[in-house]
């Protein structure tokens, strides 16, 4: 039986961070919508956490969930929102701020006694971003922690049958520096959690479930050369072997030399996996064509035609398996309406395909995507390499794509990745490229006037691709890639630095 944490979606931006943190103390959690609690197939729960939330818990249309049945039943954390819901659900009192209370905060006050802040101690840093606050509290309960502004920043029920905690502020920041010791409190102390959750103990279990579920049936994979389908490869061949056979389609949109490299990766690894070169075939599809949205459209529906065609050339294959993981799960979800991103893994090719879903890591987060891989003896270039757009150097060269601007770009690229790897920086940034501008620009070589092409450089730093800062890299290693850019690559006399945050930019430009 699997022990877990539900933690119930109220739609904000933290949620996801909420997960991380009970997943990195090795305990098992899944995200719902707050309206999806599994009434009827609890088997494993041990306690709920309730997120935060963009909206008001005294709007006609708040999400609102049955927090006495919950609570009788669980140990139950609100947090931020859920905390002020669990308060004016009981008969507390919420109300707008007089000014809306974001960032850094002190515990003025800490209840010693409090199960919830043992260990805490006043004076620890938190981080708070609400706009309501609560202004008096239920009967039975009482507060266990203030700051200088926030009177209840953190309260306990004291009645009999029901077990609830709420905290103002968010433990899952990580600013809120005393965050994970009351995650911990909460879901060890208070929940009881074994933390027995592990990469190895996932694997285990995931390979006797696919045996099961699979049986004798053939499964077919798309490879992208990313970790995730990497990871998902490995593990399906683990658990049925050569049952399981992958595509790996070159677009012709890759980074240098990334298809053969992979490709010979794959094999080392014991992969039953055909390699198909349909470079042809996109390109000629691309050609004229410059709208960024009608570049990803063709590139995808390309794509899933391709694959389409792979796949049924394989004799009675029943499953279509996915690199599918947690994040893109939950940005699909779309809590309060808003879609941020519908990623390519979610859709498309699924329905097109006609065949059953197979998702092995469709609850893992990416470092725990990482950590399976390492147990799986997966090589290290592998598993850290940074993410890349499916849709590849497609997205980085703007305007129109051709295999000429391509050999440019490759490069370019080259260069720079093989600089950050040269310098010990590659892991230190989350994810870096090179984009082709659709402009040139005057320059001299020599005595010669050149007018040739612009590329920017693209590196930053993220823990999820949710939001991103540009990194900071050293000059006199941006002087020496420029330097080598400019000299080797025909065709590019400028490099520029991108040094915009997402949001408000994105990370790739297109
Ligand atoms: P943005 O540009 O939205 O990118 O800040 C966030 C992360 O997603 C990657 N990305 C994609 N990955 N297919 C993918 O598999 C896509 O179409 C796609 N578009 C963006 C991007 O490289 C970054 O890691």
């Amino acid at each position: 039986m699997q022990e877990k944490i539900i933690i119930l979606d109220f739609g904000s931006q933290t949620t996801q961070l909420i997960g991380r943190r009970v997943r990195e103390l090795n305990i098992y959690c899944e995200i719902v919508p707050y309206n999806k609690f599994p009434y009827g197939n609890e088997e494993g729960i041990i306690g709920v956490i309730l997120s935060g939330s963009p909206l008001s818990v005294y709007d006609k249309d708040a999400f609102r969930t049955d927090i006495t049945r919950l609570a009788a039943k669980y140990p139950v954390l609100g947090i931020c929102y859920g905390a002020q819901l669990m308060a004016f659900t009981m008969g507390g009192n919420v109300e707008p701020a007089p000014s809306r209370e974001y960032g850094r905060a002190r515990l003025s006050y800490v209840d010693d006694a409090c199960p919830l802040l043992s260990g805490i101690e006043p004076g620890a840093q938190v981080w708070m971003s609400h706009g309501d606050t609560i202004t008096s509290l239920p009967d039975h309960f009482k507060v266990v922690a203030s700051t200088a502004d926030v009177r209840f920043a953190a309260f306990e029920d004291c009645s009999e049958g029901t077990q609830m905690w709420g905290v103002q502020f968010h433990p899952e920041v990580y600013h809120s520096e005393c965050g994970m010791q009351l995650l911990r409190n909460f879901a060890v102390g208070i929940c009881g959690a074994s933390q027995s959750w592990s990469a190895e103990s996932f694997i285990e279990s995931t390979v006797a479930e696919l045996r099961e579920t699979l049986g004798d049936d053939k499964v077919v994979l798309g490879l992208s050369g990313g970790v995730d389908s990497s990871v998902a490869a490995v593990l399906l061949n683990r658990a049925i072997g050569d049952r399981l056979t992958c595509i790996f389609v070159d677009h012709g949109m890759l980074r240098k030399d990334e298809f053969r490299n992979v490709l010979r990766d794959y094999e080392c690894l014991g992969l039953n996996v055909k390699g198909v070169d349909a470079s042809n075939k996109f390109f000629a599809d691309l050609a004229g064509v410059t709208d960024p949205e009608r570049k990803r459209k063709i590139i995808g529906a390309d794509f899933i035609e391709v694959f389409d065609k792979e796949a049924h050339s394989i004799r009675d294959v029943r499953w279509l398996a996915q690199g599918t993981i947690y994040p893109d799960c939950i940005e699909s979800l779309s809590i309060t309406g808003t879609v941020i991103k519908s990623h390519h893994n979610v859709g498309g090719l699924p329905e097109k395909m006609n065949l059953k879903l197979c998702e092995p890591l469709r609850l893992l987060f990416k470092d725990e995507v990482r950590a399976v891989g390492r147990a799986l003896g997966m090589p290290e270039h592998l598993i850290s390499r940074h993410p890349f757009p499916g849709p590849g150097l497609a997205v980085r060269i703007l305007g129109e794509v051709t295999r000429e601007k391509v050999a440019v770009l490759q490069e370019a690229d080259h260069i720079f990745i093989q600089g950050l790897r040269d310098s010990g920086l590659y892991d230190k940034v989350w994810q870096a490229g090179v984009i082709l501008l659709p402009v040139q620009s005057v320059g001299v070589m020599g005595d010669e006037r050149t007018y040739e092409r612009a590329v920017a450089l693209r590196a930053v730093t993220s823990t999820d691709a949710m939001t991103a800062d540009w990194a900071h890299l050293p000059y006199e290693f941006m002087a020496k890639v420029s330097n080598e850019i400019i000299n080797k690559v025909r065709g590019v006399n400028r490099v520029c630095y991108d040094i915009s945050s997402k949001p408000p930019a994105t990370i790739e430009w297109e």
